[in-house]
């Protein structure tokens, strides 16, 4: 695995194999990296020829209260996940790598960044946007791997590349989860014993929903109300919401197309988000 921190560096190593016709890969991330990040690494290795991983704290992404200066950081932990799941090349910018002095252009998503996390989060998919077309213009990938839990930016970020017709296949992994059903998260580290217990209400919920959906529960009011008792055990629900995959609008009554229900909350200080996709089996819409 090589480790390079500037772009010409990676464009350098990266130009012979694009020349080869090697199919590149790529998995963007923030560190502190667990085992979903590991599945996406996966995923690239086994369908690609080389795998790039890019780990930078992208700050346009974060809102003036959130964590960025605390964004939990193991870069040698990180750097051996990345190894031991086939990673070729390691990308290490630093911020002004990405955002020079007088950076001045961005992204600006449309209507898919409005609900959501984006009511919440005012800004944060422009930034997710922005640094995802930079990241994708600096390495070219042919496919790009993210992760299910992210659902509303997995849906931006397709939107984005077929909008600006990028030559890039964005493939979405399923959620990792621990054993007991909390997706994995960087943030999961925040928790505490009794956060962490508190947590699996996000999962639990959702779960309980996605088995109804599979019974043939086909009522969006329902299938929100099994996902909102366990919720009684957060602190704050911040939203619980059932949406067309589509175009990210609510559903009402009946589920006749694939949904995403989706969940944001939170345990003390820390926000966790999470979701289950329903897909009507075919031919019963
Ligand atoms: O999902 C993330 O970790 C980030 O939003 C991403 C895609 C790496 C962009 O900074």
């Amino acid at each position: 695995m090589r480790v390079v921190r500037t772009i010409a560096d990676l464009r350098a190593l990266l130009r012979p194999l694009r020349e080869e016709g090697k199919r590149i890969g790529f998995v963007p991330t923030m560190g502190f990296l667990h085992e979903g990040h590991g599945a996406l690494i996966r995923q690239s290795a086994a369908r690609c020829d080389a795998t790039v991983v890019s780990i930078f704290i992208n700050p346009t992404q974060f809102g003036p209260r959130e964590d960025l200066a605390g964004y939990p950081r193991d870069l040698e932990r990180d750097q051996n996940l990345c190894l031991e799941c086939g990673t070729t090349v390691l990308f290490l910018p630093e911020a002004s790598e990405i955002y020079p002095t007088g950076f001045q252009t961005h992204i600006e998503p449309g209507r898919l960044a409005e609900p959501l996390c984006g009511r919440f989060r005012p800004g944060h998919f422009r930034g997710v946007a922005t640094v995802v077309a930079k990241l994708f213009s600096i390495v070219q990938p042919d496919l790009a791997f993210f992760g299910q839990k992210d659902f509303q930016q997995t849906a931006v970020v397709r939107r984005m590349a077929r909008d600006l017709n990028l030559p890039v296949d964005v493939v979405v992994v399923p959620t990792v989860r621990e054993a007991d059903g909390l997706a994995l998260s960087s943030r999961n580290t925040y928790l505490d014993e009794d956060a962490r217990r508190r947590s699996l209400s996000l999962s639990k919920g959702l779960l309980a929903a996605k088995a109804a959906f599979e019974q043939g529960e086909r009522q969006a009011e329902a299938l929100l109300a099994l996902a909102r008792g366990p919720l009684a055990d957060v602190d704050s629900v911040q939203y619980l919401e059932l949406v067309d995959t589509q175009n990210l609008e609510p559903i009402q009554g009946a589920v006749d197309r694939t949904s995403a229900l989706c969940v944001a909350a939170y345990l003390g200080s820390t926000r966790l988000i999470d979701n289950v996709i329903l897909t009507p089996p075919a031919g019963t819409a």
